[in-house]
């Protein structure tokens, strides 16, 4: 790829995120109080999440690599960390600095925001007791040296935390999604989706494939798909625990269009029914959640 495609390319995963970060801050406020009801977190990432929280200790100096409105670097310096959270979307930042200021003076830790961008990312040597990195690693297109200033930046016995998705969507996954999403009310009209069904056929498979891939939403989405992740961390860190996502549950509830009262016990059963299919290894996790050091 050219530098001006790259960076034309990287202009356009900026205003994604930044415009994203805005609406969602119109929505619900940057803070982890407010993020942690949001269906997803509730479903899929709040438990991780709240366990990540309670290894913080004040005083810590932690890192996110790719922070968007700041929810989690200010939850993290809400347990006392001095945090500093990097994101390429100046859009981003600027709803995570004006958010901080508001809540400052009840935070017990500190937050700095830094404009980075992680394909040309360089970091201190041995500065952070803990780095975080949530849904970001497969979209950089320069994973193995990214994974080399993570291990330099972490302090001997200092704390990797990922949650991200590796490797491609297994044709089982997205059959018993894309039949859930076909059946369940969601966003699209039935009629919308038998229509798509008539028209892409046998090709309908990899169409909710790609929607679980979410291409096309991101110039990069999917690009760090190529370089497993995973693989690199196990390479550079000893791994200490590691959770599989439910990533069926995790897109049917994206799509469910129902309230929260009767989406949200539906959706614990499914998780529950797709983690214990993920441990009979009849379905295979592509959500990850990582504990390295
Ligand atoms: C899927 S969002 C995840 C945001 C947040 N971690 C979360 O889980 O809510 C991906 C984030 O990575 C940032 N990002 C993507 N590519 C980047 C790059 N090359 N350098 C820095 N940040 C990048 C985006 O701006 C966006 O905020």
């Amino acid at each position: 790829m050219s530098d001006e495609t790259y960076q034309q390319q990287l202009a356009q995963e900026a205003e994604l995120w930044g415009s994203e970060s805005e609406r969602m801050a119109e929505v619900v406020p940057p803070e982890w109080t407010h993020h942690r009801h949001l269906r997803h977190n509730v479903i899929v990432h709040g438990p991780e999440i709240e366990r990540l929280l309670r290894l913080v200790k004040p005083g810590m100096t932690a890192l996110e690599l790719g922070c968007a409105s700041g929810w989690l670097t200010l939850a993290l310096a809400q347990q006392g960390a001095d945090a500093t959270g990097m994101d390429l979307a100046e859009k981003s930042l600027a709803v995570a600095r004006a958010y901080y200021e508001k809540v400052q003076p009840s935070v017990k830790g500190r937050v700095t925001y830094v404009a980075a961008d992680f394909n040309r990312l360089e970091l201190p040597a041995a500065t952070y007791d803990l780095i975080v990195v949530k849904a970001v690693l497969h979209h950089l297109v320069n994973l193995p040296s990214v994974v080399q200033e993570l291990r330099k930046a972490l302090k001997p016995g200092g704390l990797l935390w990922i949650d991200d998705t590796n490797g491609d969507e297994a044709p089982l996954s997205v059959l018993i999604a894309g039949a859930l999403c076909l059946v369940l009310p969601t966003h699209t009209r039935y009629r919308d989706k038998l229509r798509a069904l008539w028209k892409f056929g046998l090709r309908a498979p990899g169409r909710v494939k790609a929607s679980i891939e979410a291409e096309g939403l991101s110039p990069f989405e999917g690009a760090g798909r190529e370089h497993d992740w995973l693989k690199l961390i196990d390479d550079h860190f000893t791994i200490e625990r590691r959770v599989s996502q439910p990533g069926i549950t995790g897109y049917v509830s994206a799509q469910l269009k129902l309230p929260d009262a009767l989406a949200i016990p539906f959706l614990k059963a499914l998780r529950a029914l797709e983690l214990l299919l993920v441990r009979l290894r009849l379905v295979r996790s592509t959500g990850v959640v990582l504990y390295a050091r």
